[in-house]
């Protein structure tokens, strides 16, 4: 199970929409006080000069290894994270400075150290949150990278990293989740909606799970959760009447909406009154501006969580690392990879996101 305590820092509120700060990308090579005799000086990237669809993500295969700056760890990628994020950078839904290496996560050994990152030492396996995911070498700042414990694969950890921490702050700190809770929660079979109905599961809500197709639903019904709606079938198009029929006409305590456009009417009915609505993301595009007024009839409240703005400091980013790598090792949370795919072929994995063909979490070889 979990452990109750938060950290004891305090927790600030992150602002809307900027989940990360994307740093510009890093030309300079590696200065020879730094240089580790394996560490190439020119590497594979996936690199964005412009904004557009998937064809905007260009391979480069001799793109200069970065120079790991004051506070950064150079870290030779072995398995990298796509999320769906990483589209909303592509496409300039959030702004973002171009040229930019996307993907915001990455697992792998430490190749070279920068100034002032004691606690690490070439060699180290590790899990590193930051930008510029998708290459061989990134260089990620110390702060938010942590040794991967013995025993945890990386495909496993990054099948659960950015996304698992994620899905713990929200079930901890934006709504406390508790047994008995009913919980809506749709892209159920995403990469963060996997592991969420997992872990709320574990906490004992029941869960009401919405996923596209026959075969997600089948592989939400089999985490546990208690109603499954094909919200793209001809039944599952009026989920909100679903919801209200499982829950006695009553709504559910809380929403988990990453869908955003298409969702977020139907979950201010599906919500109970005093109930709370988690939007945190844009699948099918962002949430309008919705007038305060549409919240009073139920008391509804709102929030609008990023990840980052849980894990700012490293006392709250060990707390939930340390909760995730024990969650795994544990075995109480399986990962779901949907496949992993080669640097070359990562036009493709946004396809397969925005096309919404993936299940769990798509993963890259750089
Ligand atoms: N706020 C944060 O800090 C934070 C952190 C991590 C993730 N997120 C958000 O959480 C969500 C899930 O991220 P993820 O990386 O795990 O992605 P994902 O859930 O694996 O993929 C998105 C899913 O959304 C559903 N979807 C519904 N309408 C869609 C549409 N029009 N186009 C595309 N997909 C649509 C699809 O599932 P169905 O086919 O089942 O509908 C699709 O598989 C995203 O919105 C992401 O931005 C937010």
């Amino acid at each position: 199970m979990f452990s109750s305590s938060l950290p004891r820092s305090t927790i600030r509120l992150a602002a809307l929409n900027s989940h990360f700060t994307p740093s510009s990308v890093v030309v300079s090579r590696l200065s020879s006080s730094v240089r580790n005799m394996s560490v190439p000086t020119t590497m594979k990237a996936i690199v964005v000069e412009k904004t557009g669809g998937p064809e905007v993500l260009e391979l480069r295969t001799s793109h200069p290894v970065p120079t790991p700056t004051e506070g950064q760890l150079l870290i030779k990628n072995n398995i990298s994270g796509v999320n769906f994020i990483d589209t909303y950078f592509r496409t300039g839904l959030y702004p973002s400075a171009k040229p930019e290496i996307l993907g915001r996560e990455g697992a792998g050994t430490v190749a070279a150290l920068g100034p002032n990152t004691s606690g690490f030492k070439v060699g180290d396996r590790v899990a590193w949150l930051a930008t510029n995911g998708y290459a061989e070498y990134t260089a990620a700042p110390a702060a938010k990278t942590v040794k991967i414990p013995e025993g945890l694969k990386d495909e496993d950890v990054m099948a659960s990293f950015l996304s698992g921490l994620t899905v713990l702050s929200f079930v901890k700190e934006t709504y406390p989740v508790q047994k008995g809770d009913w919980v809506l929660l749709h892209a159920a079979a995403g990469g963060a909606g996997f592991l969420m109905t997992q872990i709320l599961k574990t906490i004992g809500a029941k869960v009401i799970g919405t996923a596209g197709g026959p075969e997600k639903c089948a592989l939400v019904k089999s985490l546990g959760a208690d109603v499954v709606i094909d919200y793209r079938s001809e039944e599952g198009k009026d989920w909100v009447k679903l919801v209200k029929e499982a829950t006695d006409g009553k709504g559910v305590d809380v929403v988990y909406d990453s869908v955003g456009k298409d969702t977020w009417e139907g979950s201010l009915e599906a919500v109970k009154r005093k109930g709370t609505i988690v939007w945190f993301g844009n699948a099918s595009g962002p949430v309008p501006p919705i007038p305060l007024p549409k919240l009073s009839p139920k008391c509804v409240k709102i929030a609008r969580p990023t990840l980052f703005g849980y894990i700012e400091t490293r006392e709250e980013f060990e707390f939930y690392t340390n909760e995730l790598f024990n969650l795994l090792s544990s075995g109480q949370l399986k990962t779901k990879i949907h496949k992993i795919y080669p640097l070359e072929d990562i036009a493709q994995v946004h396809n397969d996101l925005e096309g919404r063909k993936t299940t769990g979490k798509p993963l890259l070889k750089p």
